[in-house]
């Protein structure tokens, strides 16, 4: 196990409590959106505690992974409590997706890439396994292109790293395009920290 994924097995039980209000505020009308955007098969990497599982379309078919083992329990009760019969989850890691090729039509990241240790491998998995044409569903936060709205995400990222891993100044945006994906577009949601990206495999 890594080191991430054990601080998110520790972190589970209070994950949700912890984001209680900003997913009341904000996420939730975040999720929403990117979720409506969703067909066909598609994988959620980094599925967590399965709070987007509400959002799907009916007609798509979920295959959400994560490395935790807490988190994906969380999220299994959910889709329990939810009865939904189209999702399946399984523990795996971002970096090293074990599919084929080309499989699914959509992939989803909701606040996923700022943690996984490797960026740029997890994404180039996530490209591997998009269709030509596939769409990917990238909710993240990032790096500011503003220096002072920079400023406290320093002051937090220690803090973050040494809690769950999570960078906050990472370049999420550029390395979505250095792995091969074609940016459609870029809804700034929070200034241009919280960004809901679309992009395609071309
Ligand atoms: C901040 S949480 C977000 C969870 C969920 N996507 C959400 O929107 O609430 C980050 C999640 O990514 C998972 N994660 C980070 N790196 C990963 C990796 N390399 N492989 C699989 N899951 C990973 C963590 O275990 C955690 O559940």
């Amino acid at each position: 196990m890594t080191d991430t994924a054990g601080k998110y097995d520790r972190f589970s039980g209070f994950y949700d409590s912890f984001e209680a209000l900003i997913e009341r505020r904000a996420f939730s009308k975040y999720r929403k959106r990117a979720l409506s955007l969703a067909k066909g098969k598609v994988l959620e990497i980094g599925v967590g505690t399965g709070k987007n599982l509400p959002y799907y379309p009916e007609d798509v078919e979920v295959t959400g992974i994560d490395f935790s083992r807490g988190m994906l329990e969380k999220a299994e009760r959910r889709r329990r409590e939810l009865g939904l019969k189209n999702v399946k989850l399984m523990l795996m890691d971002a970096q090293n997706l074990e599919f084929g090729d080309n499989t699914f039509d959509t992939v989803v990241s909701t606040f996923v890439f700022c943690t996984v240790p490797d960026p740029m491998k997890g994404l180039k998995e996530a490209y591997r396994v998009l269709k030509p044409g596939g769409r990917a569903i990238f909710l993240e936060h990032m790096k500011s292109e503003s220096r002072l709205l920079n400023i406290p995400l320093y002051l937090m990222d220690p803090v973050m790293r040494a809690l769950t891993g999570t960078s906050m100044v990472r370049e999420t945006q550029r390395n979505i395009e250095r792995a091969g994906f074609k940016i459609e577009r870029v809804e700034n949601l929070f200034f241009d920290i919280v960004r809901l990206i679309i992009a395609r495999k071309p």
